[in-house]
């Protein structure tokens, strides 16, 4: 579908949805997001469109964006083009469209980012300005969007390492590594940047905090403490949780919905005060409290269990859809 039908069909399917989703209908369609991501194929985006028209949940649509990236299908791009460019559409939403279309690289995508860098709601800026600053390492690391989604394929089957590494010659196809050891995490996703080269913590939490610094430093910073907590646990931890605690007026949400996103994903037990106090927050910017209750599922301690059910009746949609999707998952 062209980008401008796809805008201007969204545009009126979403004036005439019911403005939230039921409890169970919610998470059936959540959980379908999953299914159809793990299909990864031409069809399984026609589906993923069809799901977004037949919701007015933000957490779903902004969902759907999100894994069309992680698909890193080319086919999605005018759709996703089309969400980043509807300023009638959530700025959750249109954020997840910049991210994906930065995870997908694609070069083609290079100018409506740009052109988006400068747009009045900051989640759609500042995320722009991210994927510009990612699309731009990769082109000059020779790897664009082209070269790289085979190469996630064969890195699948693992024909060649993780291509998030500094030094990696990322065009050229290398035998599997060795196994890693067991305490090197291994994510699958596709980040918005990747991790900064290994440094002293101290020095990776001050850039992590650093607010002078560019955005796609921070979250190199982000990254790179994230690969440390098996080495260094709490410390690296604690410096995550410690920029998430930032008052609301003094940090930007996305770096802060970012870091809630990423302890999840460490489900280290010692982040579950910091994720409950993003939670309760109520001037907390909504993207951070869904990924704060989406992470404490994942943590599914009773401190989040109990927190997960208080705010399952909240006013905020998003948050109250995350806290039972989160719930679900622990079901
Ligand atoms: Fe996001
Ligand atoms: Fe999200």
């Amino acid at each position: 579908m062209d980008t401008f039908l796809a805008a201007v069909q969204q545009r009126s399917l979403a004036a005439s949805l019911p403005p939230s989703e039921p409890r169970d209908a919610c998470c059936e369609k959540y959980k379908q997001i999953f299914v159809l991501r793990n299909r990864n194929d031409k069809a399984a985006v026609d589906e993923l469109i069809a799901l977004f028209h037949s919701t007015g949940s933000v957490l779903l649509r902004h969902e759907v964006a999100y894994t069309m990236g992680q698909m890193q299908r080319i086919d999605a791009v005018p759709f996703l083009e089309g969400l980043l460019t509807d300023e009638a559409e959530d700025p959750i939403t249109r954020h997840e469209a910049a991210e994906a279309l930065g995870a997908i690289e694609a070069p083609e995508s290079l100018d409506i980012l740009a052109r988006h860098a400068a747009d009045a709601a900051s989640e759609v800026s500042e995320t722009c300005g991210l994927a510009l600053a990612q699309l731009n390492y990769q082109i000059a690391k020779g790897v664009c969007g082209c070269e790289r989604r085979p190469q996630e394929a064969l890195r699948r089957e693992g024909l060649v390492v993780d291509e998030t590494e500094e030094e990696a010659a990322v065009c050229s196809r290398r035998p599997a590594s060795p196994p890693p050891p067991p305490t090197t995490p291994i994510y699958t996703y596709v980040s918005p940047a990747p991790a900064a080269k290994a440094a002293p913590l101290s020095e990776l939490r001050q850039r992590l905090l650093d607010r002078q610094q560019p955005l796609f430093e921070r979250y190199r910073a982000l990254f790179a403490i994230r690969d440390m907590v098996p080495a260094e646990g709490l410390g690296a931890v604690n410096a995550l949780c410690e920029c998430l605690a930032t008052k609301p007026e003094e940090e930007s949400a996305l770096l802060k919905h970012e870091i809630a996103f990423v302890l999840g994903q460490l489900e280290h037990p010692a982040a579950g005060d910091a994720l409950c106090d993003a939670v309760k927050r109520e001037e907390e910017h909504g993207m951070v409290r869904h990924e704060a209750a989406e992470a404490l599922g994942a943590i599914g301690s009773q401190q989040a269990i109990d927190t997960l059910r208080q705010y399952s009746d909240h006013k905020v949609e998003i948050l109250r859809e995350s806290c039972w999707v989160a719930l679900m998952w622990l079901d």
